[in-house]
Parts: C-alpha cells; sequence; structure tokens
C-alpha cells in the first residue's frame, strides 16, 4: 500500500467521521504554492489550507520568527502576564484596521472564537441581545458561530442553537437572472427595514454581521449600494455593524481589507486565517469605545494571542508588505477571472463566474440551468484535478461551487498550470456525453 494509502487507514481507524475529509490527499511538507504527499508526489494548491496560505507555505522569514519565538517564550497567557509580541500585533492590527478615530483589538486563535467574542462585545456594548446574519453565511463551528452559520449540513443534530439570532436572505447578485446591484440592493435593504418593524424590534438588534465576500457560501460579493445602505441602518438604530475578514482578510481581494472596496468602515471586524501564515492566531479589531464596553474577563482565552502564533502574524504582515501581496492578489485575480470569463463562455454547465481580487468561483448547474445545481459534476471536477497534481476545493450551500484560494505568493506560471488542469478537468467532465445528462 501507498504511504497515503497508509496514512488514510490509520486516519479511519483513529480519527472520528465528523471531522470532514474532502479528499484522500496527504500531505508531509509544503513550500510556496506547492504540497508534497506522502508519496513524495508534488501537488499544486489552489486551497491554501482553505485561505489561510496568503504568504505561502513555510514562508522563510515566517518560519524564523516562530523559531526565535518558540525559544524565547511559548506560553504565559496574556492574562496572567503581558508580553510584546501580543501588544505588538493589538498596535499592527490598529495601524492597518483603523475603525474610525480610536481603535482597539484582542487576540484569539480561531475565527469562530473571533466571532464569539465579537458578538460578546456588541452585545455588552449595546445590552441588547439580537443579532442579524444571512443564508450563505459561515462564521464558524462554535455554539453562537454555528448558529449563525447557514448551510444545515454543518449543522446537523447540533442544536439547540443559541436564541436571539435572526437570519436575512444575503443580497446575491445573479447575472442569469439579469440581477442588477443597485436594484438587489434597494429590495434587500427593504426587507431589512421590514424585518426591524416585523421580525425584531431594533431595541433589540445587538449587530449585524455580514461576510462581504461570502466564503464556504461560494464567493458571493454583497453589493457596494447595500453595504453602505447597512451602515446607514446601523448608524442610524445604534447596531454593531460587524464585517467578517477571516477569509477575505490580508490581502485575498486585493486589499488589506475587503471593506476598503466598500468605502465603509465597520464597528467591529474580525480576523483568522491568513493574518498566522499557518499558525492558529484570530483578531477581534473595533472602536475603541464600543470595544471597551466588554468588561474584564469577559473576553479571550487561555491561549489567546499565544506569543509564537503573534510572531507569526507579525512576520506574515510583514511579508506580505515586502511582497506587495496586494497587488499579486489584483494580478492574479484579473488572470483568473479572464480564464474562468473563457471557460464559461464554452462551458453551459458554468452559470457564474464570481467573486473579488483573487478571491473566484465557478458555479456549476446542471446541462446550463442555474436553478439545478450540480454538486456531483463539482465533486468528479475536483477529483480529476487531484489525480492530475492540483487541489482545489468545493464551496457554496448546494457544494456547485469551485473556489479559488491559491496561497498569493504562486508563480503566473504556476498559476496557469494550475488553471489548465482545471480547465482541462472541467472539459473532461462537460464534453464527454457519459455526464452530458443530469446529476445521479
Ligand atoms: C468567513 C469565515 N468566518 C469564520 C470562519 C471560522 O473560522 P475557523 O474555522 O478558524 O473557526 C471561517 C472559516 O472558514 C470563515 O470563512
Amino acid at each position: 500500500m501507498s504511504n497515503s494509502g497508509d496514512l488514510i487507514r490509520r486516519r479511519e481507524r483513529a480519527v472520528c467521521s465528523g471531522v470532514s475529509r474532502m479528499s484522500d490527499l496527504t500531505v508531509s511538507s509544503a513550500q510556496g504554492a506547492e504540497l508534497t504527499d506522502l508519496d513524495r508526489r508534488p501537488i499544486l494548491d489552489f486551497a491554501g489550507g482553505i485561505g489561510v496560505m496568503n504568504v505561502g507555505h513555510c514562508d522563510e522569514e515566517v518560519v524564523r520568527a516562530i523559531r526565535e519565538q518558540a525559544g524565547e517564550l511559548l506560553h504565559a497567557s496574556i492574562h496572567v502576564a503581558t508580553y510584546e509580541p501580543y501588544v505588538a500585533l493589538c498596535e499592527k492590527l490598529i495601524e492597518l484596521f483603523p475603525h474610525g478615530d480610536r481603535t482597539k483589538a484582542m487576540l484569539v486563535n480561531t475565527g469562530a472564537e473571533a466571532i464569539e467574542n465579537a458578538i460578546k462585545i456588541a452585545r455588552q456594548a449595546t445590552g441588547r441581545a439580537g443579532v442579524i446574519c444571512f443564508t450563505g453565511a459561515f462564521h464558524g463551528r462554535t455554539l453562537m458561530a454555528l448558529t449563525m452559520t447557514s448551510k444545515v449540513s454543518y449543522k446537523i443534530g447540533c442544536g439547540p442553537f443559541a436564541p436571539e439570532v435572526y437570519r436575512l436572505p444575503y443580497p446575491l447578485v445573479r447575472q442569469h437572472r439579469g440581477d442588477r446591484e443597485q436594484e438587489v440592493a434597494e429590495r434587500e435593504l427593504s426587507r431589512l427595514r421590514a424585518a426591524l418593524n416585523d421580525t425584531v424590534e431594533t431595541g433589540n438588534v445587538a449587530a449585524i454581521i455580514l461576510e462581504l465576500v461570502q466564503g464556504e457560501g461560494g464567493f458571493n460579493v454583497a453589493p457596494k449600494a447595500y453595504v453602505r445602505g447597512l451602515r446607514e441602518i446601523c448608524d442610524e438604530h445604534g447596531i454593531v455593524l460587524i464585517i467578517d475578514e477571516v477569509q477575505t482578510g490580508f490581502g485575498r481581494t486585493g486589499r488589506w481589507a475587503a471593506y476598503e472596496h466598500y468605502g465603509v468602515t465597520p464597528d467591529l471586524s474580525t480576523w483568522a486565517k491568513s493574518m498566522g501564515g499557518g499558525l492558529p492566531i484570530s483578531a477581534v479589531v473595533g472602536k475603541a469605545e464600543i470595544m471597551d464596553r466588554a468588561s474584564p474577563g469577559t473576553l479571550g482565552g487561555t491561549y489567546g494571542g499565544n506569543p509564537v502564533a503573534c510572531a507569526a502574524a507579525l512576520a506574515t504582515i510583514r511579508r506580505m508588505e515586502t511582497l506587495g501581496l496586494n497587488a499579486s492578489a489584483e494580478r492574479a485575480g484579473a488572470r483568473i477571472r479572464e480564464r474562468f470569463d473563457t471557460i464559461a463562455s464554452r462551458v453551459p454547465e458554468v452559470t457564474d463566474v464570481r467573486g473579488l481580487g483573487a478571491m473566484m468561483a465557478l458555479e456549476f448547474s446542471q446541462q446550463g440551468d442555474a436553478s439545478r445545481p450540480a454538486p456531483s459534476l463539482v465533486k468528479n471536477i475536483i477529483s480529476t484535478c487531484l489525480d492530475r497534481g492540483l487541489v482545489v476545493i468545493p464551496a457554496g450551500v448546494d457544494g456547485n461551487v469551485i473556489r479559488i484560494l491559491a496561497p498569493l505568493v504562486i508563480s503566473e506560471s504556476d498559476l496557469d498550470r494550475g488553471l489548465d488542469i482545471l480547465e482541462a478537468s472541467i472539459t473532461t467532465h462537460t464534453t464527454q456525453p457519459a455526464h452530458a445528462g443530469s446529476e445521479g
């Protein structure tokens, strides 16, 4: 048996099945935009460990910073003793993401934890309980985050969920329906205003939480007019606007923050994934007057802002600045969009090309009918890509989207090579008569 096959067997025996496994891919090491599996097979990485590796795998300076910090201080707990890397990282986040006049930050370990803490801050700051979230949202797998997460298959049997969470339709713009951004924005803002009359009173809404480009939800991009309207409604009613930048942040969309595309500043924002260059670290950044309303002891945790993870994040951010990763994302995004548009023009099953910056996706539907999602087709394409040396992952509530989250340090030639593999795999599964029928 191959080394990979052996490890997968061991995993099946030892690791419970609730921890999902997208494929039989194994990995023993990684560099830049390439993984090496347990049988020494190189695999081009278009997944980035689910959007974590914007700075690339095992960046030399990030690894050096981790090694140096590990020799100095592995753990203290910020609640027990103050250490420099925690404070320095908060200072850096405040500099990158000013939320009005005075900004403050706090650190935890995962995206879900950042979300949990942001909600706790919003509730304490407003003295209100209600939270409005959206269809297609993904905010993580802890109780409050999972409650706000939309896709039902992530939630099976996990209830009861947290109370006082209200869900509205995400402002989806779909070309095949002839949707116009402005009209979608106006319709969904009216719906929100109506919900504040017929679903939850404004005096009970602490926060509205939104991904500007939905990650797990399938790279749906919120219209600018909607987000501006949301900001106005929040201001009018004293509601805290939380933008979840966990997947969009740190260069993925061609800006440090996706909200920079919108000309809107949130009250609170949440960060994780690519911030740590591969180590688990996350943050809530926000207006100081809101952040400071949380009582001492209500936020954080034993490991939050671990010194080694902080050193990794500081080195990662420095590297992103030096390498100019936002510009790289714009370049890569333009290239991916061009290739995707070409694919869409000749493959009827591709019913949408969407995204922002390098956060790009293709949507697949049966026989080009966008009301009939094609998750099996997506699975087949992804599996063929893997056979040909490319890892790419799905998205979307219906699982019918292929999303690109390649490290932003990927070379132009590797990006093109990966796109060639993806295109050829799409062709394999969409032009052969055996696959022309409906999903089975
Ligand atoms: C937008 C968004 N928020 C929150 C999370 C949760 O992050 P984590 O898996 O680190 O808890 C994710 C993870 O995919 C995400 O994409």
